[in-house]
């Protein structure tokens, strides 16, 4: 992404949601304002918006059809409006009318616009205008502080004439001023793939964690999620890819676009890769275990009338990754692994690379709260040969997409 001055939001993708005031109007000229600034707009309109602009002018400034109703079956299949909440890099809402910014306060998805606005993980923005008692409202006042405390970023409004003929606290801030306010905010930490950066290629992600049975009632398992793998292989489906998930045991739904194959244990997932190959790229998120039972007892292991201890008798599993890196004939024109390490990480990461005849490695910092290993949010950086990028925290989602436009790059740069 390259941000210059006179394009502060140069490849950011802004979903502007217009609310039904009079400033509604304003709002057309704030969509051409975001497009000189570079950003990509899309536009959701309440019911009261529509009162007072059209949702054409809308498309014929943003070049999408602006999202007017949550029922809307032609838009919903072009783009769902959970697709639309995670598509945007920050939610702005111009004008924020004292009702909507109530129902945000509350968490209320009683239209598309709060319900884009709750499902979203982007930064949200909103830019108040109402009349001057109505800002100064308790209630509203309240609700303006909630909103601040969850880090909603206000912009606005300005002081002087209002639409009845008063005056106060209570103008639309005009566009230039809402667009410097939103440039002076650092932008997501991600930068998304661009749709189509992995167009006409396949790729296999594996995620989750595998089960190891011991007997009919306990197995060997781990606490992966597959909240990551799930996240990769959503975003490179968005970036236009064949993706083929090969997930262990999880309870996630299949993202969108994407061909899943449930697998249990460390030999199934890699009888599961192995049909999913050739492909152009490997991704390997899933935390695959290194040992399972030399045999499976049919019975339940039982307690033995002595015994204060129970050995178990395991063997190594097959490394999936470094097999599908060794492959000559899988067509493969990058393999990227995970590794979760919690200190050293360099070190044992670029080993990790080297060891497994790695293109691209991707380290997670374990032990850190609120990342790694089922979580929602996720710490990495990634190496190869001769280069690293940091991701700082951030949900795994938009990570997730950070890594996609990373291994887009690399593909660009060094065919295998
Ligand atoms: O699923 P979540 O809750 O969202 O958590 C995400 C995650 C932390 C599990 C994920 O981001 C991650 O780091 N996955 C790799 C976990 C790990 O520690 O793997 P490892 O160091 O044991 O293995 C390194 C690499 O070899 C991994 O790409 C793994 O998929 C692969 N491997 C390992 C063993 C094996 N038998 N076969 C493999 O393919």
């Amino acid at each position: 992404m390259s941000v210059t001055a006179n394009r502060p939001l140069a490849g950011q993708r802004i979903l502007l949601c217009v609310g039904g005031g009079i400033a509604a109007y304003k709002a057309l000229e704030l969509v051409r304002r975001l497009r000189d600034a570079g950003a990509d707009v899309q536009v959701a309109m309440t019911a009261g918006a529509q009162q007072f602009v059209t949702p054409l002018s809308f498309q014929a400034l943003s070049g999408y059809p602006a999202r007017t109703t949550l029922w809307d079956s032609a838009a919903e299949q072009a783009m769902g409006h959970l697709e639309l909440a995670h598509w945007a890099d920050r939610v702005v809402v111009a004008p924020a009318t004292a009702d909507l910014l109530a129902r945000l306060a509350h968490g209320m998805a009683d239209d598309l616009v709060t319900t884009l606005c709750l499902a979203t993980e982007a930064p949200l923005a909103v830019a108040p205008a109402m009349n001057h008692r109505m800002w100064k409202h308790p209630a509203t006042v309240a609700n303006v502080g909630l909103l601040r405390s969850r880090g909603v970023q206000v912009i606005g409004p300005d002081d002087g004439p209002l639409a009845e003929g008063e005056s106060g606290p209570g103008r639309l801030r005009e566009p230039d001023a809402i667009v410097a306010e939103l440039a002076g905010v650092a932008p997501p930490a991600a930068t998304p793939a661009a749709p189509g950066a992995l167009q006409g290629l396949r790729v296999v992600v594996t995620a989750g964690p595998t089960y190891e049975d011991l007997d009919p009632v306990r197995y060997l398992g781990n606490r992966s999620s597959g909240k990551m793998g799930f996240a990769v292989a959503a975003s490179a489906a968005r970036a236009g890819a064949e993706v083929v998930l090969v997930a262990g045991p999880v309870q996630l739904d299949t993202p969108p676009g994407v061909q899943r194959v449930d697998v249990r244990s460390a030999a199934q997932m890699r009888d599961a890769v192995d049909a999913a190959l050739p492909a152009d790229v490997y991704i390997g998120a899933a935390a695959v275990a290194d040992y399972t039972p030399r045999a499976f007892s049919p019975k339940k292991i039982k307690k033995t009338g002595t015994g204060e201890t129970l050995a178990l008798d395991l063997v190594r599993t097959p490394d999936i990754l470094a097999e599908v890196a060794s492959r000559e004939d899988a067509g493969l024109k990058l393999v990227v692994g995970f590794a979760a390490e919690t200190h050293n990480v360099a070190d044992y990461a670029r080993q990790k690379l080297e060891a497994k005849r790695l293109d691209l490695i991707v380290a997670n910092r374990v032990g850190v709260p609120g990342t790694g290993f089922e979580s929602d949010d996720n710490a990495m950086t990634a190496y190869w040969p001769g280069g690293e990028r940091d991701f700082p925290p951030a949900p795994k989602l938009r990570l997730a997409d950070g890594l996609v436009e990373l291994v887009a790059e690399r593909l660009r740069a060094d065919a295998r």
